[in-house]
């Protein structure tokens, strides 16, 4: 893998061109490089580097995308880490994986990390056999080695489009659920399969058992990782009574990152590609307002001109990692690339990646 220092041309030689020079620039190298790269974009990418896109989803279609075409020798993903490593891992191994910025992290991946894991695992197995009673299941939005333990210990990964498949699967096969790295996801999925709340434990990795007595440990059927989306975090119950008071009649729709209290009180809850389909196939006339990162939803409100299309939080949130990938670090990645340098590989090691395949194939084959 070639560093930024090595690349042919240096990264600093494009971070003060103009937007349209950038623009002009990387279409002329998708041009030369043609059927030599894939460029995979997800919702949340901003508006000048998702208009390249060959194709754009959620974390679930752009896994399988990475999966199905092997054609490609190169993919440049734009997204966050933890999506280019699944791209890495589902990819056939004579596919290069490109993340433009290498930067480019999720703070929510950033909250488990395998330590950790391993010592919550440690820590339940001095209450029960916790390979025979647990199974571990990891939202994508996690480091390749989380999903490689997933893999060893008979678990699987799930996406926020899949997350009530895969953990009815989990569940018909052990008794708990470890969920991880975010609560919310984990929380709101079993609200909405009417699980009881007194079966729900939250653990803190930072605290001896998680912060729970050893009788809530053995009651508990969902053991959710204290973890956090913090884009997602920043909407609040009352912008949905805002909204509906000031607009009566509006649709309110969220993504499954948000706290249980403002998806409560939704009328809609999904993906990001979920929501981009649900308001786009809306009637003409109708009101939205939209609960997931701005760029997304600037980009609704923008296509969607014959419906009202609202941003559910006062505050710019916005998934300040993803921004990271801009125009100049893909038009640095694609001519280096058409130079044949490939700069900012994504490469999971070998070991890593087998284990945490097994993983994302048991979640391909529910989905
Ligand atoms: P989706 O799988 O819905 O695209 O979500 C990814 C994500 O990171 C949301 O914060
Ligand atoms: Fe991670 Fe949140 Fe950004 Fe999604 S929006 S990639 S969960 S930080």
């Amino acid at each position: 893998m070639k560093t930024i220092e090595e690349a042919t041309y240096p990264i600093t030689d494009y971070q003060d061109r103009p937007a349209e020079e950038l623009f002009d620039r990387i279409v002329e190298a998708k041009k030369t490089l043609g059927s030599q790269v894939l460029i995979l974009g997800h919702n949340y990418q901003r508006d000048d580097v998702i208009v390249h896109a060959d194709l754009r989803g959620d974390s679930l279609l752009l896994s399988k995308l990475a999966a199905e075409r092997s054609e490609f020798p190169n993919v440049v993903f734009c997204g966050v880490h933890f999506m280019a490593e699944t791209a890495d891992i589902l990819s056939q191994s004579n596919q290069t994986v490109i993340l433009p910025d290498l930067a480019a992290g999720c703070s929510m991946a950033d909250m488990a990390a395998i330590e950790q894991v391993d010592e919550c695992w440690d820590a339940l197995s001095l209450f029960m056999p916790v390979d025979e009673v647990v199974t571990p299941v990891v939202y994508v939005n996690s480091a390749a080695d989380l999903k490689a333990f997933c893999g060893e210990h008979g678990g699987i990964t799930c996406t926020s489009s899949n997350a009530k498949v895969v953990m009815e699967w989990a569940w018909s096969r052990r008794e708990k659920i470890l969920f991880f790295p975010d609560e919310h996801l984990g929380r709101n999925v079993a609200n909405k399969m009417g699980f009881p709340k007194d079966e729900m434990i939250v653990w803190d990795p930072f605290k001896t058992n998680g912060g729970n007595t050893p009788e809530a440990i053995h009651k508990a059927k969902l053991i959710l990782w204290k973890g956090h989306c913090s884009v997602h975090q920043m909407f609040q119950p009352l912008h949905v009574d805002y909204f509906r008071k000031q607009y009566p009649g509006i649709q309110v729709i969220v993504h499954p990152e948000c706290h249980e209290d403002v998806v409560n009180k939704a009328d809609f809850v999904g993906s990001t590609e979920f929501i981009i389909q649900t308001v786009s196939k809306a009637p003409a006339g109708t009101s939205w307002v939209v609960g997931t990162e701005l760029n997304l939803v600037n980009r609704l409100k923008a296509e969607q001109t014959e419906k009202q299309v609202f941003f559910l939080s006062p505050m710019v949130c916005r998934c300040a990692t993803m921004f990271r990938i801009d125009a100049a670090h893909m038009c640095w990645s694609m001519e280096n690339l058409a130079q044949g340098q490939v700069v900012n590989q994504i490469s999971v090691p070998d070991d890593e990646k087998v284990l945490a395949k097994v993983a994302l194939d048991r979640m391909m084959a529910l989905s």
